[in-house]
């Protein structure tokens, strides 16, 4: 048995803004979530944590690393959140008045969109699975992992456990009170979300 807590990072400055991308640092509400994660994986043993390089996921899994005896971090760019390219840090309005063909060409095809100078989710899969990969290599025979991951990307983990068709994986809703939990065993995937505030 293998257990895989995804996490995605408290609320940010750019949340609260609605800007995307970005290294923006968490608020006091997502300081908060943090250490309310932390309280909550103080009686579970998770010994490796990996994180995007992004500032918000290492403000998040500190106290959850702090909470444990042994634990592991490691920062992998692979769990890095979407590259917006010429939208990164705007507003999803401003992005309609500056650049309404791209964000019609979005809304048309979420999945195979790809931001000019950065990354689609259709481009991402194959670092994410990168990313995976190492993580599950790192971490060895280890009975649990985490991911604090972001949006786009534990969307696309997700993928890999839910049966979604390909265009509605951008539309996974990953909520910042709850983490998904994913226990493998030789036979199956047993699929749990739990809220952690509130
Ligand atoms: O760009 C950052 C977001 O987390 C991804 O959201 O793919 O729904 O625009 P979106």
């Amino acid at each position: 048995i293998r257990n895989l807590y995804l996490v995605r990072h408290g609320q940010t400055l750019y949340n609260m803004e609605g800007r995307i991308g970005g290294d923006s640092e968490l608020t006091q509400q997502g300081l908060e979530q943090a250490e309310a994660l932390g309280r909550h994986f103080r009686g579970f043993s998770i010994p490796y944590i990996f994180t995007s390089t992004r500032r918000r996921s290492h403000q998040t899994a500190t106290p959850i690393y702090q909470g444990q005896d042994h634990c592991t971090v490691k920062a992998l760019s692979e769990f890095d959140e979407i590259n917006a390219g010429i939208c990164e840090h705007m507003r999803y309005e401003e992005i309609k008045h500056k650049w309404p063909n791209e964000y019609r060409r979005r809304q048309k095809d979420k999945y195979h969109y790809i931001y000019p100078e950065g990354e689609g989710y259709i481009t991402m899969k194959e670092r994410v699975d990168k990313g995976l990969r190492k993580a599950l290599y790192l971490s060895g025979n280890a009975e649990a992992l985490m991911i604090v991951g972001h949006q786009a990307i534990n969307r696309m983990i997700l993928s890999y456990f839910l049966f979604r068709r390909t265009e509605d994986v951008p539309f996974i809703y990953i909520p910042q009170d709850q983490y998904f939990h994913i226990v493998s065993t030789q036979k199956k995937k047993l699929f749990e979300q739990v809220r952690f505030t509130g």
